[in-house]
């Protein structure tokens, strides 16, 4: 039997994971500031939730779905994206009111796998429901941007644009279909298919991106409503001091936006995978799956993309490693003693040699060894600065001075 995973998929275990931690504390450390609690939805939902919301010519839907049939004859399909689930189940809950939520989790698109290109990846996101203001889309976008700098992406560019709404949206979409029209010949059997059915998802095609030529701008096309609350959502973001760039063919894969949409672009990523997360406003999309007027905005990053861009760093997880000359008894409960005081320290269950234990340090990247020789109750502390000795109940107080 090959121990591989599926393809498209990966295991994830230390010192990588470690990595992956350090990012999703930072993440949970923004979102709590601005106010987004956990919501956690299913895995799977009903196929037809994704079909309605994500939109039945997205590729997301048309071919890169997860989709089975379960004991009882229902159609699932796992998880290709969160919006929806999260729009789902806050219609499912009865809420009122303005409502935030964070998720971090896996999802799952049938794609063909490369580096950040995965079949099961792992996304962070908020969503904001029932708020219609400029300011809420600002928030949203700047707790991403904090984020993103603060774990360190490298490079980011933030791309946004209006796609106006049911109002002003169609007049654009008919402009945008004669561009195509004239120059159907030369773009591909797949996105001919579309000038019909949805132009928009032409703009998003890379294989088509040169043979569109300079199509129409959706920004010349908005509504006075769209255009003054994009304009507002930009100088908020001025006043933020949230740097962005107008991208006039920006439409996103995903067929519920409206008015504002954004995309954060990595500067280290190779141009197939750059983006390392999107969002915008979906003013339509409870509506779009049966529910009731829900307008809400929200994004999701890629943390395999993120990770990625990071270089995907290898990070220790423990304070120190406990090294006992006296054997694994006494390491037990003079290692209980420590972590119950916050030390996040392990040490060898197995009783093995000095020299081996010192081995098991270095591997799991202690910075500091504690080595416990048990005549009197002092703990060796060694450092690469150097080393001394300290009474067992002064070590946790001397871990929390070194920060
Ligand atoms: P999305 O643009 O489809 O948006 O995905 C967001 C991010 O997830 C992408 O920018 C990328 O970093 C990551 N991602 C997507 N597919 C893959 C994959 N196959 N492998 C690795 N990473 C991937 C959404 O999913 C929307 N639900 C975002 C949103 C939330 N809009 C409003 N609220």
């Amino acid at each position: 039997m090959s121990f591989r995973p599926p393809k498209g998929t990966d295991d994830l275990i230390a010192p990588r994971s470690a990595g992956w931690q350090v990012v999703l504390a930072t993440w949970e450390d923004w979102t709590r500031r601005y106010g987004y609690p956990l919501v956690m939805t299913p895995m799977f939902e009903a196929t037809d939730l994704f079909e309605r919301g994500v939109g039945d010519t997205t590729e997301v839907v048309t071919k890169q779905m997860y989709t089975f049939e379960d004991g009882g004859g229902r159609s699932l399909t796992l998880r290709p994206e969160g919006t929806a689930p999260v729009v789902r189940a806050y219609l499912d809950s009865g809420g009122q009111g303005a409502w935030k939520g964070a998720y971090a989790g896996p999802f799952f698109r049938y794609e063909r796998p490369q580096a950040g290109r995965r079949r099961q990846f792992f996304q962070v996101g908020i969503e904001y429901l029932d708020v219609t203001s400029p300011e809420a889309d600002a928030e949203v976008i700047e707790v991403g941007w904090r984020f993103l700098s603060d774990a360190g992406v490298p490079g980011l560019t933030l791309l946004i644009n209006s796609l106006g709404d049911p109002e002003c949206r169609p007049r654009y979409v008919e402009a945008l279909r004669s561009h195509l029209k004239d120059r159907a010949d030369q773009l591909s059997s797949d996105s001919q298919r579309l000038i019909d059915r949805n132009p928009l998802r032409v703009l998003d095609s890379k294989v088509d991106r040169a043979a569109v030529g300079e199509p129409p701008k959706m920004i010349d096309y908005l509504c006075d409503a769209c255009a003054s609350h994009y304009e507002s959502v930009r100088s908020q973001l001025d006043a933020l001091e949230v740097s962005y760039k107008q991208d006039d063919r920006l439409v996103r894969g995903l067929d519920y936006y409206t008015r504002t949409t954004f995309e954060w672009i990595g500067g280290e990523l190779n141009t197939a995978q750059n983006a390392v997360g999107g969002g915008g406003r979906y003013d339509g999309l409870a509506e779009m799956i049966g529910g009731r007027a829900l307008p809400g905005v929200g994004f999701a990053l890629g943390l395999d993309r993120i990770m990625l861009s990071l270089g995907d760093p290898e990070v220790g997880h423990l304070d120190a490693y406990l090294v006992s000359e006296t054997g694994a008894e006494e390491a037990l409960i003079v290692a209980s003693r420590l972590r119950a005081a916050g030390v996040a320290v392990d040490f060898d269950t197995e009783g093995r040699s000095v020299k081996a234990q010192f081995k098991s340090a270095r591997k799991l990247q202690a910075p500091v060894i504690l080595v416990w020789k048990g005549d009197g109750l002092d703990v060796d502390i060694q450092t690469d600065d150097g080393r001394q000795t300290l009474p067992l109940e002064e070590v946790a107080e001397w871990f929390t001075d070194q920060v």
